[in-house]
């Protein structure tokens, strides 16, 4: 541990985010390589007196952030971590960064099921980093999950995750394409989670270079309309939910009047768009039968 004093490190810090560059990134930055956790922060600012620790030096945290401004690459990936939920998780360029908007999958959970105690199955399609079936399994530790992805080496990430925040062995995860994992669950699931890639070729080729350049593509294209994988999800799920049981989508910010009918033509119901915190359908969800 470093000691320096918050003065210096606050004119320092001042001098970083001049440089461009968002203050979010920049606590991730502090929180996983600096060792100074958001909530730390504040209190410095607070009280300017006295003195801090960090856990490497402000010439090396500087050098991770000017490669995070010059080439353009999420500081996540440089610090290998990153704060989802209540979660830290790591990261790396197999998996997509997991975004704040889809915390609000878990918050639907919560709505439908509340803390119901009971047995129920759950899985996810798609788990990336595997943040979504992390959270659900922990909160829910009489729950049984299967978490899936195509993957293997985002897999890996998601199983070490796991191991990292649960004592509880409630959540297993298999390689796969989509529903292909459950040949053996046929009718069994009570919910089916998915933030699948969803990104129309097009809006692909103009993401920024910050997701483009660097977040899998396997995570992001949804072939030309976007859809190709949601369909796929909601045309199969009828063979793999129990009778009422949940599935729900996280879609573009457009899509979801079309995830609506293509639910309600695969005969769901109580089908909805749920909105995220910029008022946007971001997630589509209905019960099979
Ligand atoms: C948008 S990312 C979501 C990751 C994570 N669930 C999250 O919300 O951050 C989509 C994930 O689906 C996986 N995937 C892509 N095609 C797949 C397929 N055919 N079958 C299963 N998983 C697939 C990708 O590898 C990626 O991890």
């Amino acid at each position: 541990m470093l000691c320096i004093s918050v003065e210096e490190f606050l004119f320092w810090k001042k001098k970083q985010l001049s440089k461009g560059g968002d203050q979010q990134s920049f606590a991730v930055l502090l929180d996983c390589i600096g060792g100074i956790p958001a909530s730390d922060l504040n209190l410095i600012s607070i009280n300017p007196r006295g003195n801090l620790h960090l856990k490497k030096n402000l010439e090396f945290l500087e050098s991770v952030w000017d490669d995070h401004l010059l080439n353009s690459c999420p500081i996540q990936y440089l610090c290998g971590e990153t704060f989802w939920r209540d979660l830290k998780l790591i990261v790396t360029d197999k998996v997509l960064i997991p975004r704040s908007e889809t915390e609000i999958i878990v918050d639907i959970v919560f709505k439908i099921f509340g803390n119901k105690s009971q047995k129920l199955f759950f899985a996810e399609l798609g788990t990336g980093s595997g943040a979504i079936s992390i959270a659900l399994a922990s909160a829910y530790p009489t729950w049984n999950g299967i978490a899936t992805d195509i993957d293997q080496d985002a897999l890996k990430i998601a199983i070490k995750n796991y191991l990292n925040h649960s004592k509880q062995s409630n959540l297993k995860f298999y390689c796969g394409h989509w529903w292909t994992p459950f040949e053996n669950f046929k009718g069994q699931l009570d919910l089916v989670v998915s933030n699948p890639p969803y990104i129309p070729q097009d809006t692909y080729e103009t993401l920024p270079k910050e997701v483009k350049n660097f977040e899998p593509k396997i995570a992001l294209l949804g072939g030309e309309d976007g859809l190709r994988h949601i369909r796929e999800i909601i045309q199969k799920a009828p063979m793999y939910l129990r009778e009422k049981g949940w599935l729900i989508l996280e879609n573009h910010f457009d899509q979801g009047e079309k995830v609506k009918q293509l639910l309600i033509k695969n005969k769901f119901k109580s089908v909805e768009i749920v909105n995220d915190l910029s008022g946007i359908g971001r997630f589509t969800i209905g019960r099979y039968k």
